[in-house]
């Protein structure tokens, strides 16, 4: 991708990593990502904002073959997705310094080798000019990790947030124009990456909620020329109440499972409840992630493997338990043959869920007459839960 600019003097660089499909050896990309990073180019010192995932770090040092000189590599976050070609621009720029938190130089000595006489931290605030350009840095932590940083520009108010507020998006396009796509992909990045920070999220939101914004420069995906798009978004996922949905991750070995599920979506759907099953031996986990923004109940359906849950269960609920939804209720349905403790199991592994949980439905087989009456009762005690709950 060809550098592209954003203002005079700013310019976005990195890669656009359109074929990549698995992100931390465990996030699905269904649309890929991008590393972007920012050339800040002041009339005394030129600062490069973030770098790039190290397996694309030739893109990044083509494009700075005609920039005789960097004073300044900020280092936003320290994951390796950012700070990885650190190393590689620091070869070519020698006397260029690292600028990060006080956290960020621990990581960024531990995990890239970088020597600590290249590392400059700034404090909460600090700014430093490049002559006509003032970078202030603000220290966001626990976006994702305990060392996130933003950068604003001061005098062309764009706000750089590396991770916050994007989107694993790989776009030729500088803006998010098609604004549908970007919120789903946003909305997946925040599912996948932010969501277990939701406070923190909430209190970063509340430290820039004063600053003139006219771009939010992410380092994945597009740049938001129309800031207020991605604040309404996250507001509404942080802050709005979880909605009249019910989740349901699930796997069926001999058709048992299943049987419950579809009548278990029929009847809440028949009462006005949205039901999201997911198979979970075909499901992509980020549209999983994506349901629970927004779900007001989860309910997990699983066979007996070997006296307990299915494996792929226990991993659903292991992801769901860490990626600490909004959601209120959660139940439990199920099917054995001669006994099992995937009730117990299950239930001892949500312990970051505020939830309340309804009591389960685990029945012998294939459903007959009177299971389908549980699980009548179940649909009418999630209708009333959330009634009770003034879910909408
Ligand atoms: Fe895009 Fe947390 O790295």
């Amino acid at each position: 991708m060809k550098p592209m600019k954003l203002k005079d003097g700013v310019t976005k660089i990195g890669a656009v990593h359109f074929e990549r499909r698995l992100f931390d050896s465990l996030i699905p990309l269904p649309d890929g990502t991008s590393y972007n990073a920012y050339l800040i180019e002041g009339s005394e010192k030129i600062a490069l904002i973030d770098t790039v995932d190290p397996m694309k770090i030739e893109v990044l040092i083509d494009q700075l073959k005609d920039v005789q000189k960097i004073d300044y590599i900020v280092s936003n976050h320290s994951e390796q997705d950012h700070s990885g070609g650190i190393p590689f621009v620091l070869e070519k720029y020698p006397d260029a310094k690292v600028v990060c938190t006080p956290k960020a130089k621990a990581f960024l000595m531990d995990l890239l080798h970088i020597s600590e006489d290249k590392i400059i931290t700034v404090e909460d605030n600090e700014t430093i000019s490049l002559g006509g350009k003032t970078l202030r840095f603000i220290h966001a932590p626990w976006v994702h990790w305990p060392e996130t940083m933003f950068t604003y520009l001061e005098e062309d108010n764009i706000l750089f947030t590396c991770d916050f507020l994007g989107s694993h998006l790989a776009t030729s396009k500088l803006f998010a124009e098609d604004e549908c796509h970007v919120y789903n992909s946003a909305k997946r990045y925040y599912a996948e990456i932010m969501m277990p920070f939701r406070n923190f999220v909430a209190k970063n939101l509340e430290k820039i909620k004063d600053l003139k914004i006219d771009y939010i420069a992410p380092s994945h995906g597009p740049v938001y020329n129309r800031p207020q798009f991605i604040f309404d978004a996250y507001n509404s996922w942080v802050y709005d109440e979880p909605k009249n949905i019910v989740v349901i991750p699930y796997v069926t070995m001999h058709g048992s499972v299943k049987a419950m599920v579809d009548y278990l979506t029929a009847a809440l759907s028949q009462k006005g409840v949205v039901v999201k099953p997911f198979d979970l031996t075909v499901t992509d986990l980020g549209e999983l992630a994506m349901s629970l923004v927004d779900a007001a109940t989860i309910v997990v359906g699983t066979p007996t493997v070997l006296a307990g849950a299915h494996p792929q269960v226990i991993y659903a609920t292991y992801l769901a338990n860490a990626l600490k939804p909004k959601t209120k209720f959660l139940s439990i349905v199920g099917s054995y043959s001669w006994g099992g403790k995937a009730i117990d199991q299950l239930s001892s592994m949500i312990t970051n869920l505020k939830v309340e949980v309804i009591p389960p439905v685990f029945i012998k087989g294939l459903p007959k007459e009177e299971d389908y009456k549980l699980l009548d009762e179940l649909a009418d005690n999630i209708v009333k839960k959330h009634e009770k709950a003034n879910i909408k």
